[in-house]
This record gives C-alpha cells, sequence and structure tokens, in this order.
C-alpha cells in the first residue's frame, strides 16, 4: 500500500464524517502491519466535549478487533471537505498513537486536494511523549 493509496482511503474516510458544530471533516486510515486498514471519521457531539477525532475512531476500532501492531496512518480533514492544507493530528491523538506505535518507526501521512504529501515520523510530532516507561 503506498502512501497514496492510504490517503485516498482518509479522504474517502471523511465522508462519512459527523460534524454539524464544527463543519471540519476528518478522515483516517491506519494501516495495520499485517496490511489490515481500519478507516475512522470524527464524530461530534452536542456537548462538545465527548467528541472524538478521526484518528482515535480508527485506533479504537483497530484495537478493539485484536490489532497491536501498526505501521502508518493517513489523515484528511478540512472545512466543508476540502482539504486546502495538511491537518496535523491533536495533542490527544498523537498521545494514542504513542501508546500503541513506535515513535521511530511509525508514520503519520498528510495530504491536501493540491496533490501534497507530507509524511512525518511520530519523534518529529510528539517528542519527549509521556510513557509506560515513565
Ligand atoms: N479533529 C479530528 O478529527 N482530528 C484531529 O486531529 C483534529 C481535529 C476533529 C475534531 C472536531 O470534530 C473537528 O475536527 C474540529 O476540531
Amino acid at each position: 500500500m503506498t502512501d497514496r493509496e492510504l490517503y485516498a482511503l482518509a479522504v474517502k474516510a471523511a465522508e462519512k464524517s459527523y460534524s454539524p458544530y464544527s463543519g471540519f471533516t476528518v478522515g483516517a486510515a491506519l494501516l495495520c502491519e499485517n496490511g489490515k486498514v481500519y478507516c475512522g471519521c470524527n464524530i461530534e457531539n452536542a456537548a462538545y466535549s465527548p467528541t472524538v477525532c478521526a484518528e482515535r475512531t480508527a485506533f479504537f476500532k483497530a484495537v478493539s478487533e485484536g490489532e497491536r501492531s501498526f505501521r502508518a496512518i493517513a489523515v484528511a480533514g478540512g472545512k466543508g471537505g476540502k482539504f486546502s492544507n495538511l491537518c496535523a493530528p491533536c495533542g490527544v491523538c498523537r498521545q494514542v498513537m504513542s501508546e500503541f506505535c513506535s515513535a521511530e518507526t511509525f508514520r503519520i501521512i498528510l495530504g491536501k486536494d493540491s496533490g501534497e504529501i507530507g509524511s512525518f515520523l511520530l519523534k518529529e510530532l510528539l517528542p519527549g511523549a509521556f510513557s509506560l516507561s515513565d
């Protein structure tokens, strides 16, 4: 699976976004070491704080199905389904990634409608993460 293929799955997943409050639609596609892909979207709530991000939806789907080894996640996000900027995962989602993924090898793939694709290592996006070893 190429980065572009994984990103295309994230774009598709964003179509399922439930985001009537922010109008910011996000999709994520999480690639497991075994080659399976779990997708997720953001799901908002009238009480705001129960809102869950697309990345965590994908992670929690995968982990709840027994997956523990991950290679990369692609994310597409933007207002009104337009992906004009690279949509970086929020801090909470980065922390969830760090629970299950190697900071040295897990990659976060971001893209936008222009065709630009960026790839970042988890250690670049969450240096000094708090972990079990602390
Ligand atoms: N959101 C995500 O799904 N992922 C992120 O990493 C950043 C933010 C969602 C949460 C909320 O539904 C909307 O984007 C605006 O913050």
